[in-house]
């Protein structure tokens, strides 16, 4: 419909003939903002008010008379979500809103490969330009604060140097096709349970060094071009309309010049919604209080009330034509864009791309006596246990919920990889979740078993003794309360008995290999009986042939931690200090009651906090193992001393000291010796990813600026750093750090 108006709209300009009358928001060699400017001016007030507010679930309208078509936005991050009906979440039941399911953004983040989330985002533009979205509602980069947050599988971590590098080539790749990313959800959205009632409290310096640089790279240096508001509150105010966050930290500290959409039913307030940043309004119930009236999108707070409101003298237009500069600005990068290709859906490039993103972000987390790879000419019988073996776990998880074209999962994985020359058995060993779908998608597979617990645990221990290598596949899925939108987990234990499940494996077999799949670490009370232990994330469309290939070790894993894996949760800084998740202010819980929660821990997040209170992980942030060995060297520095706007490079020699080739991570942490404020013991400042043959070596060069020394000074509301003694903490894990190098700050 859109490409229709828009020839016809220009077939009948150049009937005209000459291009001195196309307009000139038409004239696509006019500069972006005359082209604002003009078609701002030719617009009436009503078109003004339709295009900062919804008028299906996912999608607003555009300016017909002028030739700018409807907006469709999508979810976002994982894949393109299907079609929903025009005014309600269920299923448009298409045949042809299928999609290749990209592994989770944690997954993601694992690999530490700024290209391959560039060609994620590419991957995912292509896709959804094919099915005629214009923004995806992703990434997400909210920072991982607790293993028990719901969304944690949907965004990049707990640090914010390893999410700002991975979410800005993201950003990149998918709008590179004309496709506007929505980086969400900004910001500290960092709880599920009561997620609209929550009322984050943190010091400036939390804020400023923790929870936006992500947004601030993904804004700054990815320019995206949407941002989506939280739900939850900061400083009393909702984030979808947040003065402090929108208004003077997003559009006046940073320039922002594209939208802020709000989270959908996040807007709450005509008159905050009007003064306090928000441009475009999704996803709000009907009257903005209640759900169940349909097709009432002219009762959105930024539709009809508003435009009263203009009408009556409450407002002038001056707010009003800031929000529709930004959505016109949208529209001409997107819509409007003649440029942008046709796009592609489920091509092999992208299944392929999808493959190499699991590859890289399955972490190795444990192999002693080198368990793994498999040794094919010893596995003759493999007994793979586990729900997590067979379940689709493209479904589930709330808003990041997909269709996928196919999923393998990782017993067909194996099974394909393995072939018939091996006896694979399969054993259930837990049962999970038996039910399958969300909005209307169903996996369509059976999964119910009816055998007792200690049943499931027998039958798998009988046929554990006689394998020569049991492959576990548990951990988390989709399912409410577990990795999933809407709630937190309720503990940090794995559910559904696999603890004593896999207890009772590592007795009955030596050869046990346990893949955890989830996007959230998870207690290990059985870490040290355990032998070979393999994050697996949730893989997409691809998983079951991204985990075969490292298990056998056609692909040699090079993924990385993005965040802590504590032994316990009071070794996680909001639970030791009792700071999640919050307490309900003056006992007004209920639905119009506020939780007040306070991130006592400030700045000492993750890895910060490991070092603060001296805790040890059962698996550090940035561990990661490889099937070869690496051998770091010969740290040099550029300078002894770097000046206030100068730079410094670190070159470290890396030896591939194994058999296989294989990539490995060279991390760069700075200790600041002296400091006139506390500061955590080291910050992640630098990484490179780099490839090595056997025995093959390769200078790696990290170059850090001033900003790597910096911290935020609450008092100074300015980023600041001190003159003085700094050390470069060098290696491959942030518990492995061996080559130290000293500099001073001039
Ligand atoms: C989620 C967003 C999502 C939106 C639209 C909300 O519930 O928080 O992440 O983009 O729904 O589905």
């Amino acid at each position: 419909m859109r490409r229709i108006i828009l020839s016809t709209l220009l077939v009948a300009l150049s009937a005209f003939g000459a291009k001195a009358q196309t307009p000139v928001y038409l004239d696509a060699t006019q500069p972006l903002e005359q082209r604002v400017e003009d078609a701002l001016a030719r617009m009436t007030l009503q078109e003004k008010i339709n295009v900062i507010h919804a008028q299906s679930k996912f999608s607003s309208a555009g300016v017909p008379r002028l030739g700018f078509p409807d907006f469709w936005t999508d979810d976002g991050p994982h894949g393109v979500r299907p079609d929903v009906l025009w005014d309600e979440w269920e299923q448009a039941g298409q045949s042809n809103d299928s999609c290749v399911a990209f592994p989770a953004l944690t997954c993601l983040a694992a690999t530490w490969n700024p290209g391959i989330a560039r060609l994620y985002g590419k991957s995912l533009g292509e896709e959804a330009l094919y099915r005629g979205k214009d923004m995806i509602l992703g990434p997400g980069v909210n920072i991982y604060r607790t293993p028990l947050g719901g969304r944690n599988f949907e965004y990049m971590g707990e640090d914010p140097y390893l999410a700002s590098q991975m979410v800005v080539p993201y950003v990149q790749g998918l709008q590179s096709n004309g496709v506007a990313a929505c980086v969400k959800h900004f910001a500290m959205n960092n709880d599920e349970e009561f997620r609209n009632q929550v009322n984050v409290v943190l010091s400036d310096r939390a804020l400023y060094e923790i929870y936006l640089p992500a947004f601030k790279a993904a804004i700054t240096e990815g320019k995206s071009w949407g941002i989506m508001g939280g739900y939850n509150l900061y400083k009393n105010q909702h984030n979808s309309q947040n003065e402090i966050l929108l208004n003077k930290i997003l559009k006046g500290e940073w320039n922002f010049d594209g939208v802020v959409v709000s989270d959908w039913g996040a807007c709450h307030s005509t008159d905050e919604a009007v003064k306090y940043g928000l441009d475009m309004e999704f996803g709000t119930w009907t009257n903005g209080l209640s759900a169940g009236t349909k097709n009432a999108y002219e009762n959105y707070y930024l539709s009809t009330p508003y435009l009263k409101a203009i009408q009556e003298g409450k407002y002038t237009t001056k707010e009003l034509d800031d929000k529709v500069r930004r959505v016109l600005r949208t529209f001409f990068r997107t819509t409007m864009n003649r440029q942008r290709p046709q796009g592609y859906l489920c091509s092999e490039a992208h299944y392929d791309a999808a493959r190499k993103i699991a590859e890289e972000g399955i972490v190795l987390l444990k192999n002693t006596k080198g368990v793994l790879p498999l040794n094919l000419s010893k596995a003759h019988n493999v007994l793979v246990v586990g729900e997590n073996a067979i379940k689709m776990m493209t479904v589930g998880g709330g808003s990041s919920s997909l269709k996928a074209q196919k999923e393998i999962s990782p017993l067909d994985g194996l099974k394909a990889r393995l072939g018939s020359a091996v006896h694979l058995e399969y054993e259930r060993g837990y049962v999970g979740d038996t039910t399958g779908n969300y909005n209307g998608v169903t996996t369509g597979q059976n999964l119910s078993d009816s055998r007792s617990e200690a049943q499931l645990i027998a039958d798998a221990v009988a046929k554990a003794r006689k394998a020569d290598y049991v492959i576990l596949f548990g951990g988390l899925n989709k399912s409410d309360y577990q990795d999933c939108e809407g709630h937190d987990r309720k503990q940090y234990e794995l559910p559904y008995h696999q603890d004593r499940l896999i207890e009772a494996l590592a007795k009955a077999n030596k050869n046990l290999i346990y893949v955890n799949i989830s996007g959230n670490a998870v207690a290990m009370p059985w870490v040290s009986r355990v032998p070979a232990i393999v994050q697996g994330w949730y893989g997409g469309s691809i998983s079951g042939e991204a985990l075969a290939a490292v298990l056998v070790g056609d692909a040699n894993p090079s993924g990385k931690l993005p965040f802590t894996w504590p032994a316990k949760l009071s070794d996680v800084g909001a639970h030791a200090l009792n700071a999640f998740p919050g307490t309900w202010r003056n006992g007004t819980k209920g639905r119009n009651g506020i939780i007040d929660e306070e991130y006592k821990e400030g700045i000492y997040v993750g890895y910060r906090w490991v070092d603060h209170a001296k805790t040890v992980p059962t698996f550090a942030f940035g561990h990661g193992l490889s099937y070869t060995t690496f051998k770091l060297s010969n740290a040099r520095i550029s300078a002894k001393e770097m000046t206030q706007d100068g730079n410094l490079t670190f070159t470290v020699t890396v030896t591939n000291t194994g058999k296989r080739a294989g990539q490995e991570v060279v991390q760069l942490y700075i200790h600041d010796a002296v400091s006139s404020l506390e500061r955590p013991y080291k910050e992640l400042k630098g990484f490179s990813k780099v490839s090595l043959q056997p025995g093959e070596s390769k200078e790696v060069e990290i170059t850090i600026d001033n900003s790597a020394l910096s911290f935020f000074d609450d008092k100074a509301h300015a980023w600041k750093s001190e003159a003085g003694k700094f050390t470069a903490l060098i290696g491959t894990a942030s518990d492995n750090l061996p080559l130290k190098v000293n500099f001073n700050l001039k």
